[in-house]
């Protein structure tokens, strides 16, 4: 099989690398990648958001699956393009990619498939703004109610900081999103999912803001583990059967059948999962945890989901043991990164691109989070080390990361209210 990936961040990459060791996967391109990409697969350049050059591309390097890695691309339209140029495409159609785009569309489905979330209201009249915020908090959650990269979202007990984001959102032109804040601590549970049929990865925890102990401003995505210690497995079936499947069925009966990886994003409360957001997508940087650990073929799974043969899988097989990412971040990420410098120890073994480039033959920084470094090992404890023995050997000036992933749930301090 020849599995054409589009994308440029250390996701992309972590799926390239599980693809090269599917023994069905003759041949890997990718577009537009990175850095580190270029060493696993063809590179080409490629406009991600238009169907037309993506499926031409696709039509150029002959590729009998096509892997979308991010929403942007997922929310415009692309997969359908591909799909109807006859290729096999692993992605939502643009119809259903809007669990993601839109979110009131997402709540409008949980709320008839029964499923529990935050409550919320749009504001998109800054007159309304302060009565709104009357209504929520503490603590204040006030999000982009668009694409915002996990940056638009501010979770505060600071009326007035949540105000400030609130007004500078609308002033952009941005609808404002506030929700009811959930409590617990948060799961990434990764489905594929082709139309009623769902199958779990791992679940994981991602680590959202940029400083040590959760301080700081919203990120990305600063680092994540899996699998969870703390979260009993019957939680994890709970999801699958309580959230994830009825969200597919719902979608499949609008006509907006789902055929991908969906990312629910939940909070583990008092009153059990609820579900914060969900996604169109494997995220970021979870997927480079979570992969490190899948055992069966990815190239065969993404097929078989792009094709509608998914109830034929099966459980899918894991390694013991646990994985940690850590980001690298480049200095005064998340505001105005600095970039242009040259990296050393970029081509390590787990370290995986995001916000790199090649000048003049040397890696140098070009994006906010650059590298997402992968540690393995018995147990997370195991895992941490390895990660952050890795990240020892990698030198880039004014970058930071976060010393503490997976660090609560190794102390035991991650415990599901009750
Ligand atoms: N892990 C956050 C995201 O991928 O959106």
């Amino acid at each position: 099989m020849r599995v054409l990936v589009i994308g440029s961040g250390a996701r992309e990459h972590a799926l390239l690398l599980a693809l090269a060791r599917d023994p069905g996967v003759e041949a890997l391109m990718c577009a537009p990648g990175n850095a580190g990409i270029a060493k696993v697969a063809e590179q080409h350049p490629v406009d991600a958001s238009s169907g037309e050059a993506v499926t031409a591309l696709a039509k150029e390097v002959s590729a009998d699956l096509v892997v979308i890695g991010p929403e942007v691309p997922l929310v415009l339209g692309v997969a359908d393009a591909v799909r109807a140029a006859g290729i096999a495409c692993f992605g939502p159609s643009a119809d259903a990619a809007r669990i993601e785009g839109s979110k009131a569309f997402a709540k409008d489905v949980m709320a008839a498939a029964g499923v529990r979330t935050a409550h919320s209201e749009i504001v998109d009249n800054p007159a309304e703004l302060d009565a709104a915020l009357d209504r929520f908090g503490p603590n204040w959650v006030v999000k982009d109610d668009g694409l915002a990269a996990g940056k638009g979202v501010v979770v505060t007990t600071d009326r007035d900081a949540a105000r400030d984001h609130a007004a500078e959102l609308l002033e952009t032109g941005h609808p404002v999103l506030l929700e009811s804040f959930l409590d617990g601590p948060e799961v990434s549970l990764f489905c594929l999912v082709d139309g009623e049929t769902v199958v779990p990865l791992l679940p994981a925890q991602d680590h959202k803001r940029v400083g040590d102990g959760d301080t700081g401003p919203n990120t990305g995505g600063m680092g994540a583990y899996t699998p969870l210690p703390w979260l009993p497995a019957e939680t994890v079936t709970a999801i699958v059967d309580d959230v994830v499947k009825p969200v597919a069925a719902e979608l499949v009966k609008r006509g907006s059948g789902f055929s991908g990886l969906l990312y629910a994003g939940l909070a583990i409360g008092t009153a059990g999962p609820a579900v914060v957001e969900f996604n169109c997508r494997f995220g970021d940087p979870e997927t480079q945890a979570v992969l490190a650990l899948l055992e069966t073929p990815l190239g065969e799974v993404l097929n078989a989901t792009a094709t509608g043969t998914l109830d034929t899988v099966g459980e899918l097989q894991w390694r013991d043991g646990a994985a940690v990412t850590v980001v690298v971040a480049a200095e005064n990420y998340p505001a105005t990164p600095r970039t242009g410098d040259a990296i050393v120890g970029s081509d390590g073994d787990g370290v995986l691109h995001a916000g790199t480039k090649l000048v003049d033959g040397k890696v140098v920084s070009a994006g906010g989070r650059v590298l997402s470094v992968v540690g393995v090992g018995d147990d997370l404890t195991a895992a941490r080390n390895d990660a952050y023995a890795k990240i020892e050997t990698i030198k880039l000036p004014g970058s930071h990361f976060r010393s503490d992933i997976g660090l609560s749930a190794v102390e035991g301090k991650i415990t599901i209210p009750s």
